[in-house]
């Protein structure tokens, strides 16, 4: 699995102390307030765990998941946010995790659907931000790191659906990527 990766942009101690400051970040912030987390699966699984068991306030967490159709390419896909039903936000503060902002569709897509709930706040918190022309702008609240236009796995975020185990982030190799393109 090594060999599949490139090279390393954030190993375990290096992604712990950054999820500490944000959730001393976030703690301070929402202190006196509920919160209620929604987590975008499968990829923000790794970062939610960690991130919410070092935030000491009460709240609720609920998991969406996304998917895309029409087209191979995140881009051009339409999003379809699944596990709605049952989410009742109306008047709560929510923060929502996802793992990396690329395009901007997928947020701005899930934001849109959590907004007809009428919550109180929507916040939006990132492990990861690629540093590129966006197809849609997010405003981002919380974000772990901002990283090149490159493609990475480890730490939950996934290549056909593997790497997602990796303790770090890393990324990954060309060869790989350009035999997925063929
Ligand atoms: P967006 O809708 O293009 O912003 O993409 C968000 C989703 O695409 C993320 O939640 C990831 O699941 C996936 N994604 C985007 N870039 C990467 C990457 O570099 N590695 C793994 N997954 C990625
Ligand atoms: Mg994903």
């Amino acid at each position: 699995m090594q060999s599949d990766i490139q090279r390393v942009l954030f190993d375990g101690p290096a992604i712990h102390k950054r999820v500490d400051e944000l959730a001393a970040q976030i703690t301070a912030d929402y202190s006196g307030r509920e919160l209620t987390v929604i987590a975008i699966l499968t990829g923000s699984l790794m970062f939610m765990s960690d991130l919410l068991r070092r935030i000491p306030l009460p709240l609720k967490l609920h998991c969406l998941s996304v998917a895309s159709y029409g087209g191979q390419s995140q881009a051009s896909g339409k999003i379809i946010v699944k596990q709605l039903s049952n989410l009742d936000i109306a008047d709560r503060n929510v923060l929502i995790l996802d793992d990396i902002l690329d395009t901007g569709n997928t947020l701005t897509t899930v934001r849109k659907e959590l907004e007809t709930a009428k919550p109180r706040s929507i916040q939006v918190c990132v492990l990861l931000s690629k540093r590129k022309r966006r197809a849609q702008h997010v405003d981002v609240d919380y974000n772990g790191f901002e990283i090149d236009d490159e493609f990475v796995v480890g730490y939950g975020l996934d290549f056909m659906e593997r790497y997602r185990n990796l303790p770090y982030i890393g990324v990954l190799s060309r060869e790989l990527l350009e035999q997925s393109n063929q």
